[in-house]
């Protein structure tokens, strides 16, 4: 009963409520450098140059068929996807549309998707299975490059995580599963205590642009929200706690 309890107090906790009773200063209120927006890479490191706004093709179906025809999807077909429509898909999740925005004081993105103070506290790793031109293993997507980032190759990641979802073994079948993990501390740095909150919220918008974007490809997605943090973290190489799993979304075409 104390958990429920302290997690009842996790949902109502909110920003003014800390100011007041702990008379807290943020880190931003301190001063304290701003964390960077995109998590860093070795200069050797393997980038792949994704499809641009201006040159897709793909995605152009009317959004209110988009939002009509949106539904939790598991079964996939053999089909890859190409590159322009995993671009696409990378776009419409996370895609940068301005870079240097002042906003609250503080440098930061502006996105397809809303984020509490422009703060973004997203990664998105990609295992991939079935796309064009691009060998099976793990990446992940820098947004503001707007390129991949290659990590390493393993034919069996998808069984993998997918028993660590509960051994939901759909999952493995699809083309490529998104993996989203939050860093906290982009979003503490202004939120402090209601971080959490903020980047539970914000988790949602990701994906269901993730969705929308699949239906006007003709692929399909399913949000997945059953699984275990420890080993999804280990297969990413995440520590847990300053970066930690929050969303999986295999997608495929229908
Ligand atoms: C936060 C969240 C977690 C979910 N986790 C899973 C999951 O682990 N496995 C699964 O098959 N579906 C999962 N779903 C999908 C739901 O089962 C699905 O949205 C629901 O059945 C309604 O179907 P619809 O999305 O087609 O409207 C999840 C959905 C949400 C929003």
């Amino acid at each position: 009963m104390e958990s429920l309890k302290t997690y009842r107090k996790f949902l109502t906790t909110d920003y003014w409520t800390t100011q007041r009773e702990g008379g807290y200063k943020t880190d931003q209120e301190k001063k304290l450098p701003l964390p960077a927006a995109q998590k860093g890479y070795s200069r050797d490191s393997v980038l792949i140059d994704l499809v641009e706004l201006d040159q897709f093709g793909v995605g152009t179906i009317p959004l209110i068929d988009a939002i009509r025809m949106r539904r939790s999807r598991r079964k996939y077909s053999q089909q890859s996807l190409t590159l322009e429509e995993l671009s696409f898909l990378l776009w419409a999740t996370q895609g940068i549309q301005k870079r240097r925005k002042i906003y609250a004081g503080a440098r930061g993105t502006l996105r397809t998707v809303p984020s509490g103070g422009a703060r973004h506290p997203f990664e998105t790793y990609l295992v991939i299975n079935n796309v064009d031109t691009l060998k099976s293993g793990l990446y992940r997507y820098l947004p503001i490059e707007n390129k991949l980032l290659y990590l390493r190759s393993g034919k069996s990641l998808s069984k993998k995580v997918a028993a660590s979802c509960n051994n939901q073994n759909w999952i493995g079948k699809a083309a490529l599963i998104f993996i989203w993990t939050a860093i906290p501390y982009r979003t503490e740095w202004r939120y402090s205590f209601i971080a959490a909150k903020t980047i539970a919220q914000e988790s949602g918008h990701i994906c269901q642009n993730l969705y929308l974007a699949s239906e006007a490809i003709g692929a399909g997605t399913c949000a997945v929200g059953a699984y275990h943090q420890k080993e999804l973290d280990n297969i990413l190489g995440v520590d847990g706690e300053d970066e930690l799993v929050v969303y999986i979304a295999p997608v495929g075409k229908i």
